[in-house]
């Protein structure tokens, strides 16, 4: 027995263009109109299920997880851009990067860098006091963006790239928008042929590939400088068997996934949140309340964390509604059971936080935005994936503590002091580029609180 197929599934083409033209519409009209499982197929035999259903998204990731792989057309453009790093590689040669990087984010380590991220959001925070007084807008997305840039750079590598921040910026916008067109596309020239377009791509990835060279080098030189401790570690790591380095090409790897796997996320994850403040300002007053009484006139601190539950409540709904990484696919290696169809071995597996986090069983008014759905005591029956933004299982995300206990501290310091405010009539339209970005960007007003 077959599942039925996504609708707008056309011949030859299959549900390439759907994909391509309108895919958020695409995968949730799957959900409404299909139910929990539905067929697609793309052009050159690539063919396989979205899955909505949280049990079929622990089937994959979860229980499944050593029978499936990240061999998709997805993750084999990512690799384009961040080569064979955590986010890409697969089987034994992942499980070394992990335990490496492991220690890197624990708890302590990342509460640590609490004031450093502070620091670095009171920057934005001036900067935003020169546009308050001048009554001019800012692009909020481009503005997160850099200052989630900062972050990682500074905490991460050790290294300052403020002036290199709006290049990088741009390079990486451009870099997302060129996978993403390789990846819908059913075909592209392969990025060695010298077309305009590759050399365009070759060039954006250099010169985000420069300040990762520089980082190395730097902390090669200087390795008891301070900061950058994460970089240290990996440079210093060796095989526990071999009693290896890294290559210079896996380091790299590694560091152009931290660094853009650290900032990109958690950008979006702001730009959408501060979008949401300014849609429900019942929401904003409520947050604003939190901060005013657990913090007073004082800098937020990253123990600060545990005693801001609405404000985390405020950054999980945000990514309820617009989760950065709104898919995710895998290659299966074995044919998997899932409800009533056997999915086949060499099939394409789609889970979408974008549709599960908006699925109708799941969630009451699932296009309303309230965080209190994310309070102690809220949502004791649902299943713990109908919400899995930063996915599942062995693969989970490395950086969820990070990116939370970061977007935690820029909202306190950044939402007592201003008010965000949209265009009259301006509704975000949500661009999945790899990521799901505000597309066109976000011009916000800017008054003092
Ligand atoms: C709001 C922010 C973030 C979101 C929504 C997010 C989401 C995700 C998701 C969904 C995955 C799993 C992908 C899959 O299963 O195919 C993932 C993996 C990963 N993320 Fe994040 N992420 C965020 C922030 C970060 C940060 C701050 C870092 C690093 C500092 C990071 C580093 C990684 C890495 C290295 C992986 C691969 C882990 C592995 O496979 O071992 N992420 N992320």
């Amino acid at each position: 027995m077959l599942a039925p197929l996504v609708p707008g599934h056309l011949p030859l083409v299959g549900n390439l263009y759907g994909m391509r033209t309108a895919p958020l519409a695409t995968i949730t009209r799957a959900l409404r109109e299909n139910g929990d499982i539905s067929r697609v197929e793309f052009p050159g035999g690539n063919r396989g299920h979205f899955l909505f259903h949280p049990d079929h998204v622990r089937t994959i990731l979860v229980d499944h997880a050593k029978h499936v792989s990240k061999d998709t057309p997805g993750f084999a453009a990512l690799r384009l851009l961040i080569g064979n790093g955590l986010v890409t590689s697969d089987g034994a040669f992942w499980l070394r990067q992990r335990r490496i990087a492991q220690p890197a984010f624990h708890r302590a380590k990342i509460f640590a860098l609490g004031d450093r991220m502070v620091a670095l959001t009171k920057r934005t925070a001036e900067e935003w006091t020169v546009a308050a007084k001048a009554g001019t807008t800012v692009d909020v997305a481009e503005s997160m963006m850099r200052l989630t840039l900062r972050v990682v750079a500074d905490t991460m590598l050790g290294q300052d790239v403020e002036r290199d921040a709006a290049d990088v910026g741009r390079a990486i916008t451009h870099l997302l928008h060129d996978i993403n067109d390789r990846i819908v596309r059913p075909w592209t020239p392969p990025v060695t042929w010298p077309t305009p377009r590759n050399r365009r791509f070759l060039e954006a990835r250099d010169s985000v590939g420069r300040v990762v060279d520089e980082a190395i080098a730097r902390k090669r030189a200087h390795p008891d400088a301070p900061g950058g401790d994460f970089l240290r570690m990996l440079i210093e790591a060796r095989d526990e068997e071999t009693g290896e380095a890294m290559t210079d090409q896996q380091l790299r790897d590694e560091v152009v996934t931290l660094f853009g796997a650290g900032h990109e996320t958690t950008a979006n994850l702001l730009a959408w949140t501060w979008s949401w403040l300014s849609r429900v300002p019942d929401v904003r007053r409520k947050l604003r309340a939190e901060l005013d009484a657990v913090l007073g006139d004082r800098d937020v601190t990253a123990d600060d964390y545990p005693r801001l539950p609405y404000t985390r409540a405020v950054l999980a709904e945000s990514l309820r509604l617009t989760p950065v990484v709104w898919i995710a696919s895998r290659r299966l290696l074995q044919d998997i059971p899932v409800g009533d169809y056997v999915l086949p071995a060499g099939t394409l597996a789609f889970l979408s936080p974008y549709a599960t986090h908006r699925h109708p069983k799941f969630w009451e008014n699932p296009e309303g935005f309230d965080p209190e759905r994310f309070m102690e005591g809220a949502g004791a029956d649902r299943p713990t994936l109908a919400y899995f933004p930063f996915g599942a299982g062995p693969r989970k995300c490395i950086g969820d503590t990070f990116a939370l206990v970061e977007a935690t501290l820029v909202l306190a310091t950044l939402a007592r002091r201003f008010v965000l405010e949209l265009p009259p009539g301006l509704v975000p339209d949500p661009e999945p580029v790899i990521t799901l970005r505000p597309r066109g960007g976000l011009p916000m007003r800017v008054r003092p609180a």
